[in-house]
């Protein structure tokens, strides 16, 4: 006898293929790999093995994002035309959330257009630590009933609290507040403080430390995403100069392009921690079981 068709499933891809495994253990559903073929042109052709169960629960993170849109609406309209009902995206990491408003006249606001092309897609978005700064909740960007945005703050705060129980938090930015706060109070109620950023260019940024007393203290700066790096690596350079004892950063999504860790080193950052929603040698916190719990009422495990 055939084994019964399970009403979700996890389809997953070969760059985080990983993390989709610890999910679908963690929920007890099947992970299903989907077939990429690249051609050489560029273009793809995707297969979803079937049978495809009527729930699918897709896991990626978008980050290196433009292939990985292209490839998403492949396996949601292929799900969609053999007979999946469901489709709920499952992407720790959400690309183009940092462009929330046009800073000049007739600049796309990638946030909007890539939320609603999202929506189009799906029925459900589940992701964590989401760029939100001016919008202020998921569903403002992604219109969906079903827009969850988790955090990794409650995990970064109790890693933290592990490594450095005595630590200063420093957000390098304004819009870092909310993280460094809720990361602080998770970690036992550490002290934190929140600097000015000005952004003059992708790597040219400077940081203006907030007046605290740095002298001889164990820094931990702790951010949303580090992209090229920069930002962290000013913030701690500035520590430096104001005499913190040792500086080390923390953030959900480590992008980290190009050279960004060693320019972090050469800047005098010790340890860099991130979680696992981008694969990178930095992560050190899992999100498997965040993002269970938010699923579990959402998906049906195997046999029930
Ligand atoms: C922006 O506000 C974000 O929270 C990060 O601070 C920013 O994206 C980091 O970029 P980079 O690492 O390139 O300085």
């Amino acid at each position: 006898m055939s084994p019964p068709r399970p009403d979700t499933q996890l389809v997953g891809f070969d760059d985080y293929a990983e993390q989709g495994r610890q999910l679908a253990a963690a929920l007890g559903i099947p992970f299903l790999a989907a077939e990429i073929h690249p051609f050489p042109d560029g273009e793809r052709k995707l297969r979803l093995p079937p049978p495809l169960a009527e729930h699918l629960v897709i896991c990626r993170s978008l980050n290196d994002p433009d292939h990985k849109l292209i490839e998403l609406l492949l396996a949601a309209g292929s799900a969609r035309d053999n007979g999946a009902k469901r489709l709920t995206l499952v992407a720790p990491y959400l690309a183009y959330m940092r462009q929330d408003m046009a800073f000049r006249p007739g600049e796309a606001v990638s946030q909007r257009i890539i939320g609603r092309l999202l929506a189009e897609h799906v029925d459900a978005v589940v992701t964590v630590d989401a760029h939100l700064h001016r919008t202020h909740a998921l569903d403002e960007a992604i219109p969906l009933a079903q827009a969850i945005n988790l955090t990794a703050s409650g995990a970064i705060g109790a890693f933290i609290a592990r490594q450095r129980p005595h630590a200063l938090l420093l957000g390098p930015d304004r819009e870092s507040a909310q993280w460094v706060a809720a990361v602080a109070e998770a970690g036992g109620g550490l002290e934190y403080g929140v600097a000015e950023k000005t952004r003059r260019g992708d790597r040219d940024v400077d940081v203006q430390l907030p007046p605290l007393t740095y002298r001889g203290r164990q820094v931990v700066l702790v951010d949303d995403v580090a992209s090229t790096g920069r930002t962290l690596a000013v913030a701690a350079q500035r520590l430096h100069e104001a005499g913190a004892s040792s500086v080390d950063c923390v953030v959900t999504h480590g992008l980290f392009v190009g050279d960004a860790l060693a320019s972090l080193h050469r800047a005098g950052v010790d340890a860099v921690w991130s979680t696992d929603s981008v694969n990178h040698p930095s992560n050190r916190i899992p999100l498997a079981e965040l993002l269970a719990e938010a699923l579990r009422g959402l998906v049906v495990p195997v046999g029930q």
